[in-house]
């Protein structure tokens, strides 16, 4: 929607690198600074060697990226007692003064968009495709924000009615939010999180995820050049245990907005309810998913294939939205596999910053450690169908797994998410069809769904029994859009309201009803 199409690694390439060498040439520029990150609080923090961790590419870790020095116990402590002290003041900014803020962000993100990147490629392994994606969704947040806050909260709505009073109805901020944020959308969820909280007139503590922290405090620092104040968003680098738990334990946070893993999420909420003397939280979690397609004998098999590709190994499979679980009525799989297996061979894994990687590198050897012991049970049991050969010239010195496809019984054969490029395959017959949907909504989770199929009725009829967030008809799965796709699930994937939706600042923001007797 916003930019050059995705390059295609055959025959378009020539094309696409004309399209993208300014962009690319502005990046190398980029490539070798050694940057050292630190927390960005309402006061300065002393360097400290104990506490300075190194970063390192994903897809080569002889290449460093550079340090971030983590945030304290004692200093995220003192950051609270800054962000308590400046919610009055910021919240009573005028709405339109927060959201010019978001909006120069938004322009200075652009202006510096190879720079973010090409951080985002050297810390977080991502395609140049995917980066562009990235910084596009974060400026998209910040202006669609800017305006959603000026329409909900810049006059207080009048509730004329039979009491013959003056009502109207106020909102306004609710006080500190904690916004802690993933590594695989490290600019974008991290910038939503931020704005989204910010605008709505709390303060905010972020916490970016360890892996990718310099791109967050360079984002934070551009969110300063905007005009932000240092005590209404500050930057917390650190790990979970000490950082989170200041966050989740204190009773002047308000409420956490979290992205991540529903173990986590579930590990917040109860330290959260746990607190003792704190009001009622607002915890507003996106979380996992175990993401099913289902394609029925009408569908085209060609057009499934490029989905499922994109749906399951864009980004390489490191998404929330990712498919997992492909379901194919018995008529059409041997087909969809067949051209399935000969896309797969196709894929070139390997550096991010090349423009003829398909699949980029798993986050880090924890990541790969993990998807490699699940390839490795699948493939003991005889269930592989499909996989992508890895180059050691290309992938020996990072943390890469080869994309994989494997024959499964059904979604309940799956016990967690398994979040990098593995794609798992069920065939289904068509009188069992409403089994395969109870199974896909008794599993509990709810984000993405997708139907390939050329009978309307049966895809409207699938898209209504399904339990999730965003249904997916004829296309892939993955990149939703702000504004017009919102984004977020149910049940064990989140609890909405939707990122990029109408309604999601509500969640942050207090209603106050004034009625006066005239
Ligand atoms: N918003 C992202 C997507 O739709 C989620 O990870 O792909």
């Amino acid at each position: 929607l916003y930019g050059p199409g995705r390059p295609n690694s055959k025959g378009a390439n020539l094309n696409i690198r004309s399209q993208y060498q300014p962009l690319m040439d502005a990046m190398a520029t980029h490539m070798d600074t050694v940057y050292e990150a630190r927390p960005l609080l309402a006061f300065d923090v002393a360097s400290d060697p104990a506490q300075t961790h190194e970063v390192t590419a994903p897809y080569d870790r002889r290449q460093r990226v550079g340090t971030v020095l983590w945030t304290t116990k004692t200093q995220a402590e003192q950051a609270l007692d800054a962000a308590w002290a400046a919610f009055p003041r910021w919240e009573a900014t005028p709405v339109g003064e927060r959201a010019d803020i978001l909006r120069r962000f938004a322009d200075l993100m652009e202006a510096n968009m190879a720079e973010l990147m090409a951080l985002c490629s050297r810390e977080g392994g991502k395609l140049l495709t995917d980066g562009v994606d990235e910084i596009r969704e974060a400026v998209d947040f910040c202006r669609y924000y800017a305006v959603r806050a000026e329409e909900l909260f810049a006059e207080p709505t009048r509730l004329p009615g039979p009491t013959g009073e003056s009502n109207e109805l106020m909102m306004g901020g609710k006080g500190v939010f904690a916004a802690i944020s993933p590594w695989n959308f490290p600019v974008a969820i991290f910038c939503g999180q931020m704005v989204a909280t910010a605008v709505a007139g709390n303060t905010v503590l972020a916490k970016p995820a360890e892996q990718t922290s310099i791109v967050a405090h360079r984002v934070v620092e551009l969110l300063r050049e905007a005009g932000m104040p240092r005590d209404v968003v500050q930057l917390l680098p650190g790990d979970g245990p000490t950082v989170g738990s200041v966050l989740t334990s204190d009773p002047r946070v308000t409420g956490v907005v979290f992205t991540g893993g529903t173990d986590t999420a579930q590990v917040i909420n109860r330290a959260l309810a746990n607190r003792e003397n704190a009001a009622l939280p607002t915890l507003v979690a996106e979380t996992g998913g175990m993401n099913a397609m289902i394609v029925d004998s009408t569908a085209l098999p060609e057009q499934v294939v490029a989905d499922v590709i994109h749906s399951a190994f864009q980004s390489a499979g490191q998404r929330c939205s990712a498919l997992r679980v492909l379901y194919l009525q018995d008529d059409v799989a041997d087909r969809v596999i067949q051209i399935l297996e000969g896309a797969m061979a196709e894929l070139h894994v390997g550096d991010p910053r090349d423009l003829g990687t398909d699949v980029g590198p798993v986050i880090d050897e924890d990541a790969r450690r993990g998807l490699q012991a699940h390839i490795d049970r699948l493939k003991g049991e005889g269930r592989l169908l499909a996989e992508t050969r890895l180059d050691p010239a290309h992938t020996a010195e990072g943390t890469f797994i080869a994309p994989s496809a494997f024959q499964i019984d059904g979604i309940d054969a799956l016990e967690r998410e398994q979040f990098g490029p593995v794609l798992h395959i069920v065939r289904y017959k068509a009188q069992d069809l409403d089994r395969v949907i109870e199974s896909i909504n008794g599993r509990g989770y709810g984000l993405t769904f997708g139907v390939h199929s050329r009978n309307e009725s049966f895809a409207e009829e699938i898209a209504q029994k399904i339990r999730v967030g965003n249904v997916y008809v004829n296309r892939n799965i993955i990149g939703a859009v702000v504004g017009v796709q919102p984004f977020g699930g149910q049940g064990f994937s989140g609890t909405g309201p939707k990122a990029g939706g109408p309604h999601y600042l509500l969640r942050f923001a207090t209603e106050k009803t004034v009625t006066i007797n005239t």
